[in-house]
C-alpha cells in the first residue's frame, strides 16, 4: 500500500516517519520540489520519496497535513481522489487559537465536500507532532489517536493504519462527529499553549 502525505512540516515528516518504520512505502507532497525532496531524504532509512501533489492519486491513501486555509489549494492541485481513502489531519484554527469552523460543519465535511469521490477519515487531529516521536515499550499505554469517518473499509484503513505506528485507534462514530474531534483537537492546543502541559499531551477515553 501507498501512502501519499500532502505537507511535509512537522506531521507529515512524523507521520511520514513512523509509516515507513512500520513498512508502509510514503510519498512526500509539498508545494516546493526541492526542499521536499530535501526533507524526504532526511527522513531516516531513506525510503520516503518526495512526488509533486498533483501525483498523490497514484497513492491508496492520501494523507492532508496542510495549514487549515490551504486545504483547498492543496486540494486542486491533487484532482478528484476518486475511491481513495483521505485522512483530514488539519485543525481549523482561528485568531488567537480559536475554532475557525464548527457547529454547522467541520474541516473535514468541507473537505468531502472538496472531493466528494474520495472517502473522507478525520484522525490525528488530536495529537501533536511531538508525540509522533515518542519511542514506546510493550509497557507503555500507546497514544490513543481518535478518527470519524463514514465508509467503513476507510474507517478500518485508518485503524490499521493507527495500530500500525503502534498507537490505538478509537473510532469516534461518523464524519459528522469532526465537529466535535476539531474543538478537541483545538482544546489540545490549549492545554498546551495556554495551560501549560507538554507537547506530548493526548485525550484518551478510558472505560471505568
Ligand atoms: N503540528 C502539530 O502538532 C499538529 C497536530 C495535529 C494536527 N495538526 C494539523 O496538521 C496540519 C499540518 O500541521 P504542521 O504542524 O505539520 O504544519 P507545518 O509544519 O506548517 O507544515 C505544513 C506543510 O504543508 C505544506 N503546504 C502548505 N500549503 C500547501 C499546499 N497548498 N500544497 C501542498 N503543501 C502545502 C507546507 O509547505 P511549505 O513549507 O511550502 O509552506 C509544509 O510542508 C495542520 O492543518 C495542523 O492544524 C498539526
Amino acid at each position: 500500500m501507498t501512502i501519499a502525505i500532502i505537507g511535509a512540516g512537522r506531521m507529515g515528516q512524523g507521520l511520514a516517519r513512523r509509516l515507513v518504520e512500520a513498512g508502509e512505502t510514503v510519498v512526500l507532497a509539498a508545494r516546493d520540489k526541492a526542499k521536499t525532496t530535501a526533507v524526504a531524504a532526511d527522513i531516516p532509512g531513506g525510503k520516503v520519496k518526495a512526488a509533486p501533489v498533483s501525483a498523490v492519486g497514484e497513492a491508496d491513501v492520501v494523507i492532508l497535513a496542510v495549514p487549515h486555509p490551504q486545504t483547498a489549494n492543496a486540494l486542486g492541485e491533487a484532482g478528484p481522489l476518486t475511491g481513495k481513502v483521505l485522512i483530514d489531519i488539519t485543525n481549523p484554527v482561528g485568531p488567537e487559537r480559536s475554532l475557525a469552523i464548527g457547529l454547522t460543519t467541520s474541516a473535514a465535511e468541507e473537505v468531502q465536500k472538496l472531493i466528494s469521490q474520495a472517502r473522507v477519515v478525520k484522525a490525528f487531529n488530536t495529537i501533536f507532532a511531538d508525540v509522533l516521536d515518542l519511542h514506546l515499550t510493550d509497557a507503555d499505554t500507546p497514544p490513543q489517536v481518535l478518527y470519524a469517518g463514514d465508509h467503513e473499509f476507510a474507517n478500518q484503513r485508518v485503524a490499521g493504519l493507527i495500530s500500525a505506528i503502534g498507537f490505538e485507534p478509537m473510532a469516534a462514530g461518523p464524519l459528522k462527529n469532526a465537529r466535535l474531534l476539531e474543538p478537541l483537537g483545538l482544546l489540545t492546543i490549549q492545554m498546551r499553549y495556554a495551560l501549560g502541559h507538554g507537547s506530548r499531551t493526548v485525550p484518551r477515553f478510558v472505560e471505568y
